[in-house]
């Protein structure tokens, strides 16, 4: 080897040892490479990786070559790039993307191989953008239709939200991208988010609102997002209970816990209680910043090292926290093969197109007017601000910025040319996030008129409204208040239904609303925010080259006071104001002013459709319901056995018959009903789903396994238990009237 070589290697050698960047072994296990970067780390490095060094930045440690974290925005796709340190946007031109559809259409797909699809494409976006940590996806539970962030989550059933929050973690992890399920726990309303203390009991916290994150744990989720709000008097986002005693300590979580934007309010216990990342700290997680404070004075920055310090915070806890950073970083940042991402591809449009028609559900379908035939009508009039509207802006932290975004109008113009005129109809006619809107009845009405009069010389009407992504609708920070359709929409629907009875309502939204109009319209879709092909996946639904198999995520109550946590009084939604207020109030930071709210879950195990069924009263569309243009027949449900002892697994068999004569996909259902047991259960719970797909004519035989944990309930003193005794199976089918037993 010549001199110069020589030369070099020392040189090399000596950069090393004189401590410039070495490049920890990429070879070695996560584990042993964790210990090897410890190992090296001074205290103040340690402490560097806990905290934000920017907005969506999290540290790493220079020294050594180890980079911080990436993170960004959101469940349904990756946020535009937002400025170092305020909310702003960067304005990038390399920023846009695909926006996927929201996860309440992914729920409302009962298609777990759709959620793993939907994880890896964007995982794909999220590594082309250069993010490690996606935060996102969102399971908490539909408690209240009010909540704004509804169209962020799964439902109101924990066993659908869990069966498919798994395979999207997994989906999108394989990417070398972290997900990080979101808020752990009890962030079910907007209202008072940053302050509200949640009265609730083990049984329902077990059983309702924990199963989803549980599953995402079982899923091997790589992070925790903590919610905002309080429980058992401490915020989640440094909570002992909560993160070290069940999350890290019960579960057995080795991730990272990262609180929401804002949600670390104390050093002592940030330093304790289980927190790992403190991001956001001093905003209020959308809009403001505190100004006087920088990122060492974060609670698990400066603060945090002078009680490690002075020997009040222990170096073991430090060196936990750390090693779960370093892990992160070392299964993203500095994964040893790195993929290739890439944006908006034809892959990724199919997916989302995909996803989006197979979530639309068929509420109604009077006289089969669905699918559309064009050649059985002249003119065809689509009515609707949602027709149009750009639904993936707005909404909060969930927004996206797109390179496409077919609309609902777009997609039927291109099917039906020279076919399809368009009246606005109503408008929510204000800027995004403006607060309390004030509505302009006068435009309203004359752009009413407009629509009516057109439906009257039209020989089809396809209304798509619903709720949108503005303060007090589906909105982050803001919880809707009404239950009904905002701008004068039942009126307007009522008058387009009886200008034109050839109609067609479809309502794209988040959350359930109020359907009043629902006896006088012949035909009826649920449907989401669709995300880039929306307007696609809702005319392959409404012209039949999709046959829609969607099944609702949540139940469709008649009215609010119907639903459980509207039925207690204010203090079950959104809760009462306390005598003491608590915590110190910094300025613009999440906690609001005012004393500390208590809101009381007093409906407690008994959510949508636990309730509906336990005190009678019938939705006007239950959980689990869709409609298809095919028929499904089904068999008598089989038993392997009419008896099993404790422990022994129960196979459940039924055929399912497509007896219609277009293709059609069904999701079959299986409830476990506990008529006698210690602790009152509700009447019926999903504990099993299956979708099949059926030719005409065609049948299959669906079988599920029952073990002892779809048996059993949460008992506090005991844990979980399946009783011995007689139980009830029943299949949920088409026509959801579960007689099937
Ligand atoms: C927001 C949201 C959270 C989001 C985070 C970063 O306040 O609550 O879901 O991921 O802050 O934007």
């Amino acid at each position: 080897m010549n001199k110069l070589a020589l030369s070099i290697i020392s040189l090399t050698t000596l950069a090393a040892s004189a401590g410039n960047p070495v490049y920890l072994d990429t070879k070695a296990s996560i584990d042993d490479r964790v210990a090897d970067a410890l190992g090296r780390m001074t205290m103040e490095e340690k402490v560097n990786l806990l905290h934000a060094q920017g907005k969506f930045y999290s540290g790493g440690v220079p020294r050594l070559g180890i980079p911080g974290l990436w993170m960004s925005d959101g469940p349904h796709g990756v946020r535009a790039e937002i400025n170092w340190n305020d909310w702003g946007y960067a304005g990038w031109t390399t920023d846009s993307i695909t926006a996927f559809p929201a996860l309440t259409a992914l729920a409302a797909t009962w298609n777990p191989s759709l959620a793993q699809e939907y994880g890896r494409a964007l995982g794909e976006e999220a590594l082309y953008r250069g993010k490690n940590v996606m935060l996102g996806p969102g399971v908490n539970i539909l408690r209240t239709p009010l909540n704004g962030r509804n169209f962020e989550y799964m439902g109101e059933d924990p066993y659908l939200a869990g069966e498919l929050v798994g395979p999207y973690i997994e989906g999108l992890q394989s990417t070398g991208t972290a997900a990080c399920v979101k808020h752990f726990a009890l962030n079910n309303q907007e209202k008072w988010r940053g302050t509200v203390e949640v009265k609730i009991s083990d049984r329902a916290l077990y059983e309702i609102y924990f199963p989803a994150f549980k599953k995402a744990v079982d899923a091997g989720v790589w992070s925790v997002m903590g919610a905002y709000n309080k429980i058992w008097g401490q915020h989640c986002c440094h909570n002992d209970r909560l993160l070290n005693q069940i999350l890290k300590g019960d579960w057995g979580f080795d991730g990272v816990v990262i609180t929401d934007w804002g949600g670390a309010h104390d050093t002592r216990e940030a330093a304790t209680n289980g927190l790992d990342i403190e991001m956001g700290s001093y905003t209020n997680g959308l809009t403001t910043e505190a100004d006087g404070f920088s990122f060492n004075d974060y609670y698990l920055a400066d603060p945090y090292l002078a009680l490690l310090k002075s020997g009040e915070a222990d170096e073991a806890t430090l060196n936990d926290k750390a090693s779960r950073v370093l892990k992160l970083i070392f299964r993203t940042a500095m994964a040893p093969e790195k993929q290739v991402g890439a944006l908006c591809t034809p892959k990724h449009y199919d997916v989302a197109r995909r996803i989006g028609s197979e979530s639309l559900v068929l509420l109604k379908n009077q006289g089969n007017i669905l699918p559309i035939d064009p050649a059985k009508y002249g003119k065809i009039l689509v009515v609707g601000n949602n027709a149009t509207r750009a639904l993936n802006e707005g909404g909060g932290s969930s927004e996206l910025k797109v390179k496409d975004m077919i609309s609902p109008l777009q997609a039927l113009q291109e099917l039906w040319p020279g076919k399809v005129e368009y009246a606005e109809g109503y408008t929510s006619g204000r800027p995004l996030y403006e607060q309390h809107e004030n509505i302009d009845t006068a435009a309203l009405a004359q752009l009413r008129q407009e629509a009516v009069a057109k439906a009257k010389e039209a020989d089809l009407v396809i209304y798509v409204g619903g709720l949108n992504k503005n303060a007090y609708q589906d909105c982050e920070s803001t919880d809707r208040e009404s239950f009904n359709l905002p701008y004068q929409q039942d009126l307007l629907i009522e008058q387009l239904a009886a200008a034109c009875p050839n109609i067609v309502v479809v309502n794209l939204s988040g959350n359930p609303v109020a359907m009043d109009w629902a006896d006088r319209v012949p035909a009826i879709i649920q449907g989401w925010y669709l995300g880039s092909m929306g307007g696609y996946s809702l005319a392959d639904v409404i012209s039949g080259k999709v046959n829609p198999s969607g099944k609702l995520p949540f139940s469709i109550p008649y009215k609010l006071e119907d639903v459980g946590a509207h039925s207690f009084g204010e203090k079950a939604y959104p809760g009462v104001e306390s005598a003491t207020a608590s915590g110190t109030l910094i300025p613009g930071s999440v906690v609001e002013a005012g004393n500390n709210p208590v809101v009381d879950y007093c409906e407690d195990i008994l959510v949508g459709y636990r309730w509906h069924d336990t005190k009678k009263i019938p939705a006007r569309y239950p959980f689990g319901y869709g409609l298809s243009y095919t028929t499904f027949d089904y068999s008598k449900p089989r038993l392997s056995a009419k008896q099993i002892t404790q422990g022994e697994n129960l196979t459940v068999e039924v055929d399912v018959t497509n007896t219609g004569n277009v293709v059609g996909a069904e999701t079959v259902q299986l409830y476990i009903s506990d008529p006698k047991s210690s602790l009152p259960r509700p009447i019926k719970e999903l504990k099993g789903f299956k979708k099949v797909s059926l030719q005409p004519g065609e049948t299959a035989t669906v079988a599920f396994t029952v073990t002892p944990a779809e048996l059993s309930f949460y008992d506090p003193a005991k844990g979980w238990v399946a009783e011995p005794g007689k139980f009830i199976v029943t299949i949920g089918n088409q026509k959801a009237d579960f007689t099937l037993k």
